[in-house]
């Protein structure tokens, strides 16, 4: 980020101010305010950083108007076509594609750090049988700084990248641990052979009882998933572990931070609100009454998988994703899904629609993976999970590029107070 040589000016009582302008690789301007308070006396409000960029980063480009997502200057399109996620997390991490050695390499790092303590089988079991895979994500994440305590030493360089190693490795492991614990089925230990997808798959499908083979097809859209998930610059759960590990926090408290916020419903678990509003909707006949539910302000209702904080247009990961839907549902010979049915009619009904039309609100990532996520076997409880599986590159590529980066400070923002002014303490009896 360069110094434009243009200001912006604000005036306000009888100051005037100057601010340099900051000119990024692509995109708008940005104002430096840091001197506004010292030089100026005041702070700047802005809930929810609609207008604020938080850090300066060379990892992922979003341009929201022309609905353009790049990871380090590659479009995500050319990316979920013709990369892999192994290699993708490569690219995020260190910031070229890899030659062939340097990928074979990689891969064979990731892939012998899969396992997990063996003491972590019996942190499993303190959590009820019954709770969601997230609950039992935050928890576990977090634990890992106690089993592996070598690696949260975030000034030392090879510790940060042993962490990095293993936190990408094992999250499938974790995440496929926490939905066989909900099933009551025994653990399944990740195998060497496989890829990073079929890996998973097996981990979460295969039981002792009887020989699984992974799906290639099914493998091939499960590592687009992760692909389309892997990066998405300073969205909820990211700027939650820059926040976390600003303050010095070991990565994987950090990412475990990133995980709780990505549970909620209006980021990651969207995806499962998104599969369980379309099989509420259920029949194409039904998507009006619900289109108005969305637009009636009365209403709490919001069509979920729709809109999004900076794409004003298509989300170009739907795009991938709603491709993928149908092939992946034509090759399980699923026909006639009623799920999918109903989200294309939805889509074209609020595509046409004026409200949406006005609002910019196009269909997101969220809106057709849970309709591949479900004919792959998944239950919606998995949906999130998997979102975390995919994010934790990127989380944690955002994370070692702010403990790399000198202008980084502890981040603390400022408030505007609209509470009681200074008063005097009233004893009980004579309130
Ligand atoms: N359905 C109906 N109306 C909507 C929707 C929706 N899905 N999304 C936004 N709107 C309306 C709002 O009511 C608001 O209307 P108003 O201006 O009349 O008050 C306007 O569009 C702008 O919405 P905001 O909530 O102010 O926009 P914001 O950028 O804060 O929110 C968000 C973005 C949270 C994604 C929102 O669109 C939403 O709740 N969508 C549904 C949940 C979802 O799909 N989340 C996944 C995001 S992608 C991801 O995390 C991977």
């Amino acid at each position: 980020m360069n110094k434009s040589g243009k200001t912006a000016k604000i005036e306000f009582n009888d100051t005037s101010l100057e601010l340099p302008l900051l000119s990024p690789a692509i995109g708008p301007d940005a104002a430096d305010i840091r001197r506004l308070y010292a030089d100026g006396g005041i702070f700047t409000y802005d809930p929810g950083f609609t207008s604020t960029a938080s850090c300066k980063s060379t990892i992922t480009y979003i341009d929201g108007l022309k609905g353009e997502l790049l990871y380090r200057g590659y479009p995500i399109e050319q990316l979920a076509e013709k990369s892999h996620y192994l290699e993708v997390c490569y690219l995020l991490l260190y910031g070229e594609l890899p030659t062939a050695g340097e990928l074979e390499d990689f891969e064979a790092r990731i892939t012998r750090h899969t396992m997990v303590h063996e003491q972590m089988n019996y942190f499993f079991r303190g959590f009820r049988r019954d709770a969601h895979p997230m609950a039992i994500m935050v928890g576990v994440v977090g634990a890992m700084s106690a089993f592996y305590p070598d690696s949260t030493d975030v000034n030392d360089p090879r510790q940060r990248e042993i962490a990095s190693i293993r936190m990408i490795a094992k999250m499938p492991t974790i995440a496929a641990m926490a939905y066989k614990y909900s099933l009551g089925q025994p653990f399944v230990y990740p195998r060497n052979d496989l890829d990073y997808a079929a890996n998973f798959l097996r981990m979460c499908f295969s039981i002792p009882a009887e020989d699984y083979e992974v799906n290639p097809i099914l493998s091939r859209a499960m590592d687009r998933i992760f692909t389309l998930h892997a990066d998405h610059e300073q969205n909820a759960s990211t700027s939650t572990v820059r926040l976390s590990g600003s303050s010095g926090a070991n990565p994987f408290a950090c990412i475990a931070a990133g995980i709780a916020c990505l549970w909620g419903p209006a980021h990651g678990g969207a995806n499962q609100a998104a599969l369980e509003m379309l099989k509420e909707i259920g029949s194409v006949d039904r998507i009006p009454e619900y289109i108005a539910r969305a637009k009636d302000k009365s209403d709490p209702f919001r069509l979920m998988g729709f809109g999004h904080r900076v794409y004003k247009n298509f989300d170009p990961r739907a795009k991938v994703m709603k491709q993928s839907a149908d092939e992946v549902l034509d090759l399980l010979g699923i026909e006639n899904n009623e799920t999918l049915k109903v989200a294309k009619e939805l889509e074209r009904i609020a595509l046409e629609d004026e409200y949406f039309q006005e609002k910019k609100l196009f269909p997101n990532v969220d809106f057709y993976s849970g309709i591949i996520l479900e004919a792959m076997g998944f239950p919606t409880s998995m949906f999130t999970p998997i979102f975390a599986v995919s994010r934790t590159v990127g989380w944690i590529a955002q994370w070692k590029e702010m403990i790399g980066d000198p202008e980084q400070k502890i981040g603390r923002p400022r408030q505007l107070y609209v509470g009681a002014p200074k008063r005097d303490y009233v004893n009980v009896e004579d309130r």
